[in-house]
């Protein structure tokens, strides 16, 4: 499973790369207006971490002939841009006019698999169900990506799909359980990833022992 890193902060992402974890990096508008900076740097500045992996970047237009647009302007950025189209009808549309023109697209806001599904039949790059914020709503989020990734295998859609709102390491668990095939994942959930208790005191104890033993 690839492991892109969900924010649009310079730090976390250079932490995260250093790690040699990260295989991309998902923006959306929150995320961009976190840290209050100029886009254009903002974006040289991670783009000058993660080189030629993938980035996404969001459309801010409703309509397609605005979102093809923009999607236009930034791609010319670098190869390595995928731009986040919201999953909606005019979405569908400039996905379909984008992909044959050698973009890369990643439909957003994806809550249902029949949304998922026209977003594939469309020629979507990647797709990202929005898992967290369904169980904010007491719905099943990884539910969604079981279906989606079972109806994808079923057909041999090409569409990678990118499990995103992403809360905690146990949504991590269980996107690489079902097999989906990215997960975007905040700084803070890849710390807590490190994590284990008895590593902690493994090391602490070693450290002790370590100290017992005699030294010219
Ligand atoms: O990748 C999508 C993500 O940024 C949304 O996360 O936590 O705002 O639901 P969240």
């Amino acid at each position: 499973m690839k492991f892109f890193i969900d924010t649009a902060n310079p730090g976390e992402i250079r932490k995260a790369y250093e790690m040699g974890v990260i295989d991309g990096v998902t923006t959306n508008p929150t995320l961009i207006s976190k840290e209050n900076r100029d886009f254009d740097s903002l974006i040289k500045d991670i783009c000058g971490i993660i080189r030629n992996l993938p980035i996404s970047l969001e459309v801010i237009g409703l309509k397609s002939e605005e979102m093809i647009r923009e999607a236009r302007t930034l791609s010319k950025i670098g190869d390595n841009v995928v731009v986040k189209i919201p999953m909606t009808s005019e979405g569908l549309k400039a996905v379909h006019v984008l992909i044959p023109e050698g973009i890369k697209t990643n439909t957003t806001l994806v809550f249902s698999a029949t949304q998922a599904l026209l977003a594939a039949k469309a020629g979507s790059t990647y797709i990202s169900p929005f898992i967290g914020r369904l169980d904010d709503i007491s719905q099943a989020g990884m539910e969604l990506v079981e279906q989606i990734v079972t109806i994808f295998n079923n057909y041999d859609f090409k569409s990678e799909v990118i499990v995103a709102s992403i809360r905690h390491p146990i949504h991590v668990l269980e996107a690489a359980l079902i097999g989906a095939d990215v997960a975007t994942i905040p700084y803070k959930v890849i710390e807590q990833l490190t994590k284990h208790p008895l590593t902690d005191i493994g090391i602490e104890r070693f450290l002790e022992d370590w100290k017992k033993v005699p030294k010219k």
